[in-house]
């Protein structure tokens, strides 16, 4: 294959939020729009990779040549990661939460007499570090970071906690969520890659060449 080429990897990407019911009508979300993560799929795929696109609830077309699996939770995210598995290369691009509503409603809360419900909430699995740190790990492992200050000290501490290759960080201090450009710092183990601001399917572009650099032909 030629030198840039992800043929015969299996690339694995999570994108887009997740929503965590409260009862059947309402949940817990953010304001991830997925289209990073979708960005980075279609140029994996373009790369030559076979791709699985783990996505949370998005108004997003599935790029060109991915298999996509549409997921509304963090728990069942986690469970499409590891369904997917094995992998070459994972790079986890949704905006998980990190909270469920611990007891999710059956029927719809209803108002009554002046009083307002309680959520108690727990915490949701970490995919990337429990992906970081299994046993079926892909050979690269990488997180995203969005991070409003501090974001190369913040993004190096994440990549050590979280058992990461790399993390790719973004001030999302303006509207990159949502947006269509982002900024982007790639935090390795030896060096920082900062990239100018770009529409995100260059970024995606940018990314993705590393990758392929990562796995020398
Ligand atoms: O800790 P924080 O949420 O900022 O970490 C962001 C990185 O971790 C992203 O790559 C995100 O996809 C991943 N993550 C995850 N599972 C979680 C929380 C975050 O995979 N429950």
């Amino acid at each position: 294959p030629p030198a840039g080429s992800l043929r015969g990897r299996h690339v694995l990407v999570t994108a887009g939020p997740t929503h965590e019911p409260i009862d059947p009508v309402r949940y817990i979300a953010n304001r991830s729009s997925g289209k990073q993560g979708f960005a980075i799929a279609a140029a994996a795929a373009q790369a030559g990779a076979r791709v699985t696109l783990v996505a949370g609830p998005v108004h997003l077309a599935t790029p060109a040549g991915v298999e996509r699996v549409d997921v509304e939770t963090a728990r069942e995210m986690a469970a499409a990661v590891e369904a997917a598995l094995p992998a070459d290369i994972a790079v986890m691009v949704a905006a998980v939460a990190d909270w469920r509503v611990a007891d999710a409603a059956g029927q719809k809360l209803k108002k009554q007499g002046g009083g307002v419900p309680a959520l108690a909430l727990a915490e949701n699995p970490d995919i990337l570090a429990g992906l970081a740190s299994g046993p079926r790990r892909p050979q690269l492992v990488v997180g995203f970071a969005a991070e409003t200050q501090d974001v190369i000290r913040y993004a190096q501490e994440k990549r050590l906690r979280k058992h990461a290759d790399w993390i790719v960080a973004n001030d999302v201090s303006g509207d990159v969520m949502g947006g269509d450009l982002n900024a982007v710092h790639i935090v390795r183990a030896d060096d920082v890659i900062s990239l100018p601001e770009m529409p995100k399917e260059d970024v995606a572009r940018a990314l993705v060449e590393r990758f392929a650099d990562a796995f020398p032909r």
